[in-house]
């Protein structure tokens, strides 16, 4: 069914702009083949015969090396010595980086703790922020970027004015505290990015994402080393500037030609014992379909809100759609052997420019893991610590029996409401091909929409009543995937709906975020405990910012 409304179309801009839609595709999906150029976007360097300023030309896919062991996270210091308390200080600002070797460096926008003071020998992604069920959590954030930003706590219960809502902006220079206390039950896997209106997704390129993680008390996976693997998307330029997102970038979201893990390129991973992998998709718009390469079991244990009702045994692929987490179990196997951790080819049905579809994004090849059971790692942490990126091991202890029940969910229930999301989308080609609508700015003539209309600050979408239980159908009216997140809770999947034909959701899990494919409905369960302001949207940051997000007020 073709639903992509084209408004004005108008035929001399369509014809015009064959070349260019070309052009673009190709420069998209085989970028490292682009004839080397100049500059950027931003110089409306014309291609012949069309309106379409130049893609920046693109860093070659081999620019930078694989090979390394996938880097260690850093850990964000709690500068409290109350127990129950966790409290640090997060700067936002820029920091420059060597990366490519000939280049000058890459200004990258980042998270450093305290003062400021980069860590250049870290990854550029935001420290980890390691916390327990019941702490209080204050953290004060600095802006040092010349534009507004916000600290948004993807997925955690925190309070709607703590939130880092569009709404609550943190002028460039100024500062704010953030405080809340993590309830019981929260244990789980989050992350947190910027939210300010319009300037989310170039803020997350840049560099600024970072992982939470929230520990319970009584852990029934605490025997299993923990490894953390935060994956994320870099567009890098030939002259090693970050690349500024073009036209496709805007209507399908930006894929680099890099991706990322804890951020290195291809890194190595040794398991030596079985692990629990906690995998966080922090990609702009990104699908990680999680598969290894010679097809061996992994096993899921936990989802964006933590652990699940049970563990989801003999997994050969998980589809983690961008904004989204997993808990995995994966085996060390009883004998020494080889596998590539791979995004697996998925087809989300990227649009060309003029409709119809680009090819599925070929797999890629996340990280190189040796697994060689019983041979302790070198050097690498004291026993029973868990530490970020390296595992913590005790060399010779085997994993005990994976539990048939990992915690109790209890099924959302009764609905006291229901609600319809839907998600649409119309393409002015018109305005879309005039001169400078794919400048640096947000494009014109790209309308991603939630029932009906673009998000508005001053517009409330919907509205709930706190501590009821609530039905949402979040029905996806476009041609390509989108992933629906919602804020300030966490949700329960109960079927997937298409042509009629409902498929009941497997397995119990909480989660915050979920890929609806075109044509295709998920019905979810969901209640909100505070009163305010909560934002929904698409968790492809291009689309967010086009206006695929709505407000839901609770009152
Ligand atoms: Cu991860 Cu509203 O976002
Ligand atoms: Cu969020
Ligand atoms: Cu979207």
């Amino acid at each position: 069914m073709q639903r992509r409304a084209f408004l004005s179309g108008a035929l001399g801009a369509a014809l015009a702009s064959l070349y260019a839609r070309a052009s673009f595709a190709q420069s998209d999906s085989h970028m490292m083949h682009m004839a080397p150029g100049s500059a950027g976007m931003s110089d409306a360097h014309a291609m012949p015969g069309t309106m379409m300023p130049a893609p920046a030309p693109l860093a070659a896919a081999d620019a930078l090396s694989t090979g390394a062991p996938l880097p260690a996270l850093r850990t964000l210091a709690n500068e409290s010595r109350e127990p129950g308390h966790f409290r640090a200080t997060l700067v936002a600002q820029p920091v420059s980086r060597p990366l490519l070797p000939g280049q000058s460096d890459t200004l990258f926008w980042q998270y450093d703790a305290g003062a400021g003071t980069p860590d250049l020998g870290a990854p550029v992604i935001g420290p980890l922020i390691d916390v327990r069920e019941g702490d209080t959590v204050e953290i004060r954030f600095v802006n040092r970027l010349a534009q507004p930003s916000t600290i948004h706590w993807h997925g955690l219960p925190v309070p709607p004015d703590q939130d880092g809502n569009p709404a609550d902006p943190v002028a460039p220079g100024a500062e704010r505290l953030y405080r809340f206390t993590l309830p019981p039950g929260s244990a789980g896997t989050y992350w947190y990015h910027p939210h300010p209106h319009m300037l989310t997704a170039e803020q997350v390129f840049r560099g600024l994402a970072g992982p939470i993680v929230v520990r319970a008390a009584n852990d029934p996976l605490a025997a299993w080393p923990e490894r953390h693997l935060f994956v994320t998307d870099l567009k890098l330029a030939a002259d090693g500037t970050i690349a500024p997102n073009s036209m496709m970038d805007w209507m399908n979201g930006r894929e680099g030609q890099f991706v990322l893990v804890n951020g290195a390129l291809r890194p190595d991973i040794d398991v030596t014992r079985d692990e629990r992998w906690r995998v966080w998709n922090a990609c702009s718009a990104r699908y990680l379909l999680l598969a290894f390469d010679d097809g061996r079991p992994f096993v899921q244990v936990g989802s964006d809100g933590g652990l699940l009702a049970a563990p989801r045994g003999n997994l050969t692929s998980l589809l983690l759609a961008p904004g989204e987490r997993a808990e995995l179990i994966v085996a060390a196997g009883a004998l020494p052997s080889r596998a590539r951790l791979v995004a697996a080819q998925y087809d989300r049905r990227k649009m060309a420019m003029m409709g119809g579809g680009l090819p599925a994004e070929p797999t890629r090849a996340l990280a190189d893991v040796r697994f060689a059971p019983g041979v302790g790692t070198s050097g690498v942490a004291t026993p029973g610590v868990v530490t970020s990126g390296a595992v913590a091991s005790d060399a010779a202890g085997a994993s005990p029996a994976l539990p048939a029940q990992l915690r109790k969910i209890a099924p959302l229930s009764p609905f006291r409401a229901r609600q319809t999301v839907v998600f649409s989308e119309a393409m002015d080609m018109k305005a879309m091909h005039q001169p400078g609508a794919s400048a640096l700015s947000m494009p014109r003539g790209m309308q991603f929409m939630v029932n009906g209309a673009t998000y508005d600050p001053a517009r409330v979408t919907l509205t709930s009543r706190r501590g009821e239980v609530e039905q949402w159908s979040i029905e996806n009216r476009t041609d390509m995937d989108h992933p629906f997140h919602l804020h300030g809770t966490q949700f329960q999947v109960l079927a997937r709906e298409r042509g009629g034909k409902r498929v009941a959701e497997s397995y119990l899990a909480w989660r915050d975020t979920v890929n609806v494919e075109p044509d295709e409905t998920v019905h979810i369960a969901t209640i909100q405990h505070d009163a305010g302001e909560r934002m929904f949207h698409c968790h492809i940051l291009e689309h967010e910012d086009l206006g695929m997000m709505g407000t839901l007020r609770v009152v």
